[in-house]
C-alpha cells in the first residue's frame, strides 16, 4: 500500500515535470468567430457544412440527407455549453452570438428526415443537437420525438440473425455490411430507451456492441473497418476496408470512433467487457503513433511515397474518446495516463493543423482517402476539438484558457463518474510518458 502510495506520487509529480501546456488554440477567441461566420453563411433552404476545398478552405456545404449534417448544429450547442463553462469575456468572444438560438435553428433542418430519404444507419451522429437540446429543456417535446425518431429507424436496421444494425444497404440483401463507425450510433438507441422505457433498444445496442467486439477487432486492439455478414446464416462473409489504405490495415478515424463507442457503452452498461475493450483500442492507437504524435490517416499506410498525410479528425475523435474513458477509470494513474495522451493529441495536432486563415478551425484532415479527399477542414474534426476543450474543463483539467494541465491534483478529482467495478488490466500508455 504504502510502496504503492509512494509510486503514485513519484509517477505524477514526474508528470508535472512533463507539465504540458494545453494548446492555446484550444480556448482561442477564433473559435466563436469562426463558428459564428459560418451560422451566417448557412445556404437558405439550409445546408451543413462538411469538409473544407484544400486551398482556401472555404467550407462545402450539403443537403440535410447527408450523414454529417449534425456536428455543425451539435457545434452551436458545443459553444452554448462553453459560454457556461467559461462565461463570456471580450478576450474569448464567447459574447459573440446566442448559440443556442442558432444551434436550434440549424437543427430543425433536420427534423423532417426519414427512412424514405435513405437516411439510413447515420442516425445516431444526426441525433446529437437533439440530445443537447435535451441537457439544455429536458422537456422540449421535438426534441424528445427526433430522438425516438432516429432510434426507431435504427432499430429497424437491426438483424437478430447477424447480431448487428446494418450500415450500408446493398443490391444483395443477404449481403450484410457493418462498419466499426457504427460503434457511434449506439446511443441514440439508448437515449431512446432512456425516454420511452422501451428496454429492447438497449438489448439492440448491447448485441450490436457485442458482435462488434468479437468480430472487427484483431488480437492486437487494431479494427477491420468493415466486417460484412450473411444476413442468412449470419456468418462473416469477409473482413475488409472502405476507406483504409488495405483491407488488413488500421484506419485511424475508425479507430477513433471504436475507441468513443466502446467508452461509452461501458458507461451506458458497467459491462467490464467494454471498458477491456476501450482500453485495448486506445492502446493500440497510442502506442502505434509515430514519434512526431501526428495522427496518421491508417496507421499502416506506408510513410513514402507520397508523403503519408494526417487526419486531424481522427486526432481529435480520439482524445474526446480518450477524456470519456478517462472518466470510467476508478484509478489516478490510469485516468492520468488517458488524460495526458489526449492533451498531447491536441497539441500535437493543433501544431500541424490549426489553420487561422480557414474557415475550418482545423487543416490536415482527410476525408475519403481512396477517393483522394484529403488535405481538408472537416467539420467533425472541429466539432471534437471543441468537446475535448469542453470536456476538460469539465472535468476539472484546466480552466478555460491556456493554463497548464492541472497535473499534480486533478488526477484523483477528474472522475466524478468514476467507480469501483473496474478491473485492472495492463495499461500500456504512451511509451513517451514512461
Ligand atoms: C425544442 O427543440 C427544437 C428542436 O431542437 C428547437 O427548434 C426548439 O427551439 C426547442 N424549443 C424549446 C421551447 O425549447
Ligand atoms: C420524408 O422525407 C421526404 C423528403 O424530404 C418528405 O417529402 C416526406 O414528407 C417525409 N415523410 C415523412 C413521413 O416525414
Ligand atoms: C420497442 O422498440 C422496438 C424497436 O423499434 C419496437 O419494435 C417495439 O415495438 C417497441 N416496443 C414497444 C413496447 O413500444
Ligand atoms: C448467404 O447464404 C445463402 C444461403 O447459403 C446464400 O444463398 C446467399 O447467396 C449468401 N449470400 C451472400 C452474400 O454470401
Ligand atoms: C496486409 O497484407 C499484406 C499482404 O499479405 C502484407 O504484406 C501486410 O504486411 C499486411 N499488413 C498488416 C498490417 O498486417
Ligand atoms: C454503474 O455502476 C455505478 C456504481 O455501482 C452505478 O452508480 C451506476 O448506476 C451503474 N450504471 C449502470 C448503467 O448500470
Ligand atoms: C498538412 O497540410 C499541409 C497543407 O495542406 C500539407 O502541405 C502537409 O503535407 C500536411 N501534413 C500532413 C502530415 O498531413
Ligand atoms: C508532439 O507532442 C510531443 C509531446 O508533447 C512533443 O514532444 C512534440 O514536439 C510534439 N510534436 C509536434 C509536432 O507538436
Ligand atoms: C487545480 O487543482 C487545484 C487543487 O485541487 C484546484 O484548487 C484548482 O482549481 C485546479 N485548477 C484547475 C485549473 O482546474
Amino acid at each position: 500500500m504504502l510502496r504503492n502510495m509512494l509510486t503514485t506520487g513519484l509517477y505524477l509529480s514526474l508528470l508535472a515535470q512533463l507539465g504540458g501546456a494545453l494548446p492555446e488554440q484550444l480556448f482561442s477567441s477564433s473559435i466563436p468567430i469562426k463558428v459564428a461566420a459560418t451560422f451566417g453563411a448557412l445556404p437558405n433552404p439550409i445546408q451543413y457544412p462538411q469538409y473544407t476545398d484544400t486551398t482556401a478552405g472555404a467550407w462545402q456545404y450539403f443537403v440535410p440527407n447527408t450523414w454529417t449534417s449534425g456536428f455543425f448544429p451539435a457545434t452551436g450547442y458545443a459553444l452554448d455549453t462553453r459560454q457556461r463553462l467559461c462565461g463570456s469575456t471580450p478576450a474569448n468572444a464567447l459574447g459573440t452570438a446566442d448559440w443556442l438560438g442558432l444551434a436550434r435553428s440549424a437543427g430543425n433542418g433536420l427534423l423532417n428526415l426519414n427512412a424514405s430519404d435513405g437516411i439510413g444507419h447515420d442516425v445516431g451522429f444526426i441525433s446529437f443537437p437533439f440530445v443537447e437540446e435535451l441537457l439544455v429543456n429536458p422537456q422540449n417535446a421535438t426534441a424528445v420525438a427526433a430522438i425516438n425518431n432516429f432510434a426507431t429507424m435504427l432499430a429497424a436496421r437491426f438483424d437478430p440473425i447477424v447480431g448487428c444494425t446494418r450500415s450500408w444497404d446493398t443490391a444483395d440483401p443477404t449481403d450484410f455490411q457493418v462498419i466499426i463507425d457504427n460503434m457511434m450510433n449506439l446511443e441514440v438507441l439508448f437515449q431512446s430507451a432512456d425516454l420511452t422505457g422501451n428496454t429492447t433498444l438497449r438489448t439492440i445496442a448491447t448485441t450490436h456492441a457485442d458482435t462488434t467486439m468479437k468480430n472487427h477487432i484483431r488480437d492486437d486492439g487494431s479494427t477491420w473497418h468493415v466486417v460484412e455478414y450473411n444476413s442468412t446464416t449470419g456468418a462473416v462473409i469477409r473482413k475488409r476496408t472502405a476507406q483504409g489504405f488495405a483491407d488488413n490495415s488500421t484506419w485511424s478515424r475508425g479507430q477513433a470512433w471504436g475507441i468513443y463507442g466502446y467508452a461509452n457503452m461501458y458507461k451506458r452498461t458497467n459491462d467490464t467487457n467494454y471498458l477491456t475493450t476501450a482500453r485495448r483500442l486506445a492502446t493500440y492507437f497510442l502506442d502505434t503513433l509515430p514519434a512526431d504524435g501526428i495522427v496518421p490517416w491508417d496507421f499502416n499506410a506506408p510513410l513514402t511515397p507520397p508523403p503519408r498525410p494526417a487526419d486531424s479528425s481522427a486526432a481529435t475523435i480520439a482524445a474526446t474518446g480518450l477524456l470519456l474513458l478517462a472518466t470510467q477509470e476508478t484509478d489516478a494513474i490510469s485516468r492520468q495516463t488517458w488524460t495526458d495522451s489526449a492533451q498531447q493529441l491536441l497539441a500535437n495536432i493543433t501544431a500541424l493543423a490549426w489553420d487561422p486563415s480557414w474557415q475550418s478551425l482545423l487543416a490536415n484532415g482527410t476525408v475519403d482517402w481512396p477517393a483522394g479527399n484529403l488535405l481538408t477542414g472537416i467539420v467533425y474534426g472541429d466539432y471534437y476539438y471543441i468537446k475535448a476543450g469542453n470536456d476538460m474543463v469539465t472535468m476539472g483539467l484546466t480552466s478555460c484558457s491556456a493554463d497548464v494541465v492541472n497535473s499534480t491534483s486533478s488526477a484523483a478529482q477528474s472522475a466524478p463518474t468514476a467507480r469501483s467495478a473496474s478491473s485492472a488490466t495492463r495499461l500500456s500508455p504512451f511509451s513517451s510518458l514512461w
